[in-house]
């Protein structure tokens, strides 16, 4: 592990609220939140703040056309935020408002506490002015006479106002940034910020806004015509929230700020606006700023009039919390801009979540319920070979030391990808020791135990170096680990032996379930670049006579299984859903048996299924393999063995 930071302050940029969140707000509010969650759960005092950006042109124009006061404006769309947070598991310990009064005097506070010592000037200002990036532009910054960051026209402003004296910062900001380092991240983005101030004469700011033109924001303090501008009221969310010239103990404990997590397209007002404000306050600087990159719908820039904005609401009420946090974890390479498409999500999901993850995880609890009791395995590894349990065990402890190397490189995809990789490691450990063949043997008990035991500790590695990015499913997995303690502790995760032998385990279902693709792209269409209509998939042809061949056969997997349970599905009146043992794995299956058996009639006996059968949703309900049945006219039976063979057999 590196070196464990004294104190963790993370903050989001604070969004405008002129209209609901989208994948942008959500991806930086889920970063943050997976960066204070493995910061606590390392043990380091941690504050995590976001909120709300309420004043401004954005606001008040979105307001005037929804036909609301401003104030209606924010109250009515903070929620929409405050509601996603919350199905987004964000453990926020802050949201801050800019309209709220801890924030607003603040503000006044400081814009008086910069007059009074001449940061702050009253001046005539020639400009151009974009309203969508809330900024100004001089004649030579616009790029064919529009915006040069957004590219939307721009309105020809002239007027008096305040002007805030940033100009006679940028030599020291220039030095600064060359000096620190680790300043500006990635190191690609502070090589942009210095192009910009070695390239031209930084400006003075203007802070102020005519309330004849713009009445929506922060009075100044020392001349009611004007408000606030809104980037330089905004920016100082970063320090009212915790309690700058409020409470100054408080601001002591948690300013300088750790990490300041922005999108590339407010790098500017991060870089140059907020660092020579702070160092005019005499405040000291952020310790990193970092700016991700964007997310794309396939190539394109995700925007309204496009009509492919990701809405995650849509995204948790199909695929899950958790997935959805683990896919924007796992897609995007900070700094990088990413790709959001549904195949890509699904494709994603159904590899890493739920043929990997689920599937070790169903595995070594089945194991363990069937081969140990049901309970977490004392352990001895005297007497056999325990060469390849030492292995992955070794596997597992090196992704947890280099993990918070990873983290604070801000290497948040590969740390995902590391611990994936002992993941599909336990797999291959599995199907090497095939637990299962060595039961058969005698006096294989101590060996069998320290097999599962050792998978079942690398698996609670995995879940507690998962559990920032997806807290539900993780915390689901250790109980059924027999975990008493909700919450991992990051420190103590490499001691081998913290599960406790007779702790009952417990079997969580399906954690992820596979997505079947076609149905679940019909059920809420997210953001899907339009695909062409792919013709009809060919059937095999069958072979002239008729017959099959003995390879053919083989390809079909037959296994035994016992039926666990099994029970009606509600409006089907002939289907049945099997929870199945097929010895080293539960399944569910869906049979259209119901007019034959009853489901208290079927518990307990040992069918015959087809294992390898892809899965398929029968009346929205998954069935993973298909049981063999015998019908003749109306009669049907079940295809079932002789004698006690168990779940798990091969039946050729
Ligand atoms: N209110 C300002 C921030 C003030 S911070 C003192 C603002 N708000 S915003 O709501 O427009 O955007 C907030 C963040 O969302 C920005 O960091 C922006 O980069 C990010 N995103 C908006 N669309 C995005 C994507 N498509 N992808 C990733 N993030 C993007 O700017």
């Amino acid at each position: 592990m590196s070196e464990k930071p004294v104190k963790y302050y993370v903050t989001t940029p604070i969004y405008y609220v002129n209209d609901k969140p989208h994948i942008g707000h959500s991806y930086t509010t889920i970063l943050a939140d997976v960066l204070a969650s493995y910061h606590r759960l390392l043990g380091v005092p941690t504050h995590f703040l976001t909120g709300t950006d309420e004043h401004g042109q954005k606001v008040q124009q979105a307001a005037d056309a929804n036909g609301i006061t401003p104030q209606e404006q924010c109250d009515q769309t903070v929620v929409r935020f405050q509601e996603l947070w919350k199905r987004l598991e964000i453990q926020h310990d802050d949201f801050i408002r800019t309209t709220e009064p801890r924030h607003k005097t603040i503000v006044q506070q400081t814009l008086q506490e910069l007059y009074d010592r001449d940061e702050i000037y009253k001046a005539e200002y020639e400009g151009w002015y974009c309203v969508g990036c809330e900024r100004f532009f001089t004649e030579k910054d616009l790029v064919d006479g529009n915006c040069p960051e957004c590219s939307r026209p721009v309105d020809k402003i002239i007027e008096s106002n305040y002007f805030f004296r940033m100009s006679k910062y940028q030599d020291w900001l220039i030095d600064y940034i060359e000096s620190n380092p680790d300043f500006i991240l990635p190191s690609f983005r502070a090589n942009e910020t210095l192009g910009f101030l070695k390239n031209k004469e930084l400006q003075d700011l203007c802070i102020s806004r005519p309330k004849s033109r713009l009445a929506w924001g922060i009075d100044l303090p020392f001349d009611d015509d004007f408000v606030t501008y809104v980037w330089f009221d905004a920016l100082i969310n970063y320090i009212s929230a915790i309690g700058y010239k409020s409470d100054e103990d408080r601001f002591r404990k948690w300013w300088p700020c750790s990490c300041h997590l922005i999108g590339k397209d407010i790098l500017t007002t991060h870089t140059v606006y907020w660092p020579t404000m702070l160092k005019a306050m005499g405040l000291e600087m952020p310790k990193s700023i970092f700016a991700h990159g964007w997310w794309l719908t396939g190539r394109t820039k995700m925007s309204k009039s496009l009509g492919n904005v990701v809405n995650p609401m849509d995204m948790i009420d199909n695929f899950g919390v958790d997935a959805f946090r683990y896919f924007l974890i796992a897609e995007m390479t900070l700094g990088q801009d990413a790709s959001f498409t549904e195949e890509a999500f699904v494709k994603r999901y159904n590899s890493d979540l739920a043929n990997d993850l689920g599937n070790v995880a169903n595995r070594v609890l089945n194991m363990i319920a069937r081969y140990c009791d049901g309970k977490i395995p004392a352990v001895n590894a005297d007497g056999f070979d325990s060469a390849l349990e030492d292995a992955l065990w070794k596997e597992a402890v090196a992704v947890a030391d280099e993990m918070g190397g990873m983290i604070s490189e801000m290497k948040l995809d590969a740390s995902v990808g590391a611990v994936m990789s002992v993941v599909r490691k336990i797999n291959v450990f599995l199907q090497e020791r095939a637990p299962w063949s060595l039961a058969k043997q005698e006096g294989t008990e101590a060996e069998v135990a320290y097999c599962l035991y050792t998978a079942a500790e690398c698996l609670r590695v995995c879940a507690a170096l998962l559990y920032p990015v997806m807290p539900e499913k993780m915390l689901a997995l250790r109980t059924a680990l027999g975990m008493a303690d909700a919450k991992p502790h990051l420190g103590k995760l490499t001691e081998f032996g913290v599960l406790v032998p007779g702790a009952e385990i417990a079997q969580p279902g399906a954690l992820f379930p596979r997505i079947e693709v076609e149905k679940k792209m019909e059920e809420k269409p997210v953001a899907k670049p339009k695909q062409p209509k792919q013709p009809p998939k060919k059937k095999e042809e069958p072979s002239k006579d008729g017959l099959i061949t003995f390879d053919q056969v083989m390809d079909v997997k037959l296994r035994t299984a016992v039926v666990l349970e099994a029970e009606k599905i509600e409006g089907a009146d002939k289907l049945l859903k099997l929870q199945i043992d097929l010895g080293d794995e539960k399944r569910q299956l869906v049979a259209g048996i119901a007019l034959h058996y009853s489901p208290e009639e079927l518990v307990g006996k040992t069918i015959v299924v087809v294992a390898n059968l892809k899965p398929a949703k029968l009346r929205g309900v998954e069935s993973q393999g298909m049981l063999l049945a015998a019908s003749k006219g109306d009669a049907l039976k079940l295809v079932t063995v002789e004698g006690d063979l168990g779940a798990g057999a091969a039946v050729k």
